[in-house]
C-alpha cells in the first residue's frame, strides 16, 4: 500500500517541549513539599496532564481529591503555557522543516497527532501551522494513547486510510498508538524504549523519506 500521509506526534518530535513540562511539574512538586527529577519527567512523555498529575502525586506520595488535583493540574499549566507563549521557531527540532517541506514537495499529506491541548499554541508560536492539513490534539480525543484514536482521526481528516500514513512518535505509548492502529512507526529517540517501532532515528537530520516510503507493514 503506498503512503499518502505523514502523522507527527508534537511534543518531543517537532519541539523539545519536554524541558517546560518539567519546570512547572517540578515547581509543583516543589509547592508541594518534594523534589521531581529529572529521570521520573521521562516518565510524563506522551502521557496525559491527568495521569502525568497522578504519576506525580504517587512519586510524592500524596493523594488528593478530584477537584483538588484539578486546580493542581490548571496551575501545573497555566506556568506551562507562560513558558511556551514565549517560543520561537528557534526551537524547532534540527532537519523537521527540510523534511515536512520534503514531504509536501512528494504530495504526502502532513498531520499532527498529539495529545497536548496546548498543540495550537505552540503551532502558531513556533510558525510551524502552515505546514500541516489536519490537527488532531488533545481537545479533540477522548482517549489518551497508547489507543489509536487520535491517529485515526488524523488519518480520518486526511482521508487517507491507516494503512496508508506513517506516524512520527517519540513516546512508548505513541508507538503502540500507531501499532494499535495498524500504521507504519517511525521512532524519534533511542531503540531502548521504542523497539517495537518499525524503524528507530534519533531525529530528523538527514533522515531519509524515500526509506520510510519503503517500511513493511
Ligand atoms: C504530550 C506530552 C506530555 C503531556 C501531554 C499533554 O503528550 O508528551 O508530556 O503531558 O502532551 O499535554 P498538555 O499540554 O495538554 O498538558
Ligand atoms: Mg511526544
Amino acid at each position: 500500500m503506498d503512503i499518502k500521509a505523514l502523522i507527527f506526534d508534537l511534543d518531543g518530535v517537532l519541539v523539545d517541549t519536554a524541558k517546560y513540562h518539567y519546570l512547572a511539574w517540578k515547581r509543583l512538586a516543589e509547592e508541594l513539599g518534594f523534589f521531581f527529577s529529572q529521570e521520573n519527567n521521562e516518565r510524563l512523555k506522551g502521557v496525559s496532564r491527568v495521569r502525568s498529575l497522578e504519576i506525580l502525586l504517587e512519586v510524592g506520595g500524596l493523594q488528593f481529591d478530584e477537584e483538588a488535583k484539578t486546580k493542581l493540574a490548571t496551575k501545573k499549566n497555566n506556568w506551562y503555557v507562560d513558558y511556551i507563549l514565549k517560543m520561537t521557531p528557534d526551537e524547532i527540532l534540527p532537519g523537521v522543516i527540510n523534511f515536512i517541506k520534503e514531504a509536501k514537495n512528494q504530495g504526502l499529506k502532513t498531520a499532527i497527532g498529539s495529545a497536548s491541548k496546548n498543540a495550537k499554541t505552540i503551532l502558531e508560536r513556533t510558525d510551524l501551522l502552515k505546514y500541516f492539513d489536519a490537527i488532531i490534539d488533545g481537545n479533540k480525543v477522548s482517549t489518551a494513547k497508547p489507543d489509536p484514536e487520535v491517529f485515526l482521526l488524523a488519518a480520518a481528516e486526511l482521508g487517507v486510510k491507516p494503512d496508508e500514513c506513517i506516524v512520527f512518535e517519540d513516546a512508548e505509548a505513541g508507538v503502540e498508538a500507531a501499532l494499535n492502529g495498524k500504521m507504519r512507526v517511525v521512532g524519534i529517540g533511542s531503540e531502548k524504549n521504542l523497539g517495537h517501532a518499525h524503524l528507530v532515528i534519533p531525529g530528523f537530520e538527514n533522515a531519509s523519506l524515500a526509506s520510510f516510503l519503503k517500511l513493511a507493514i
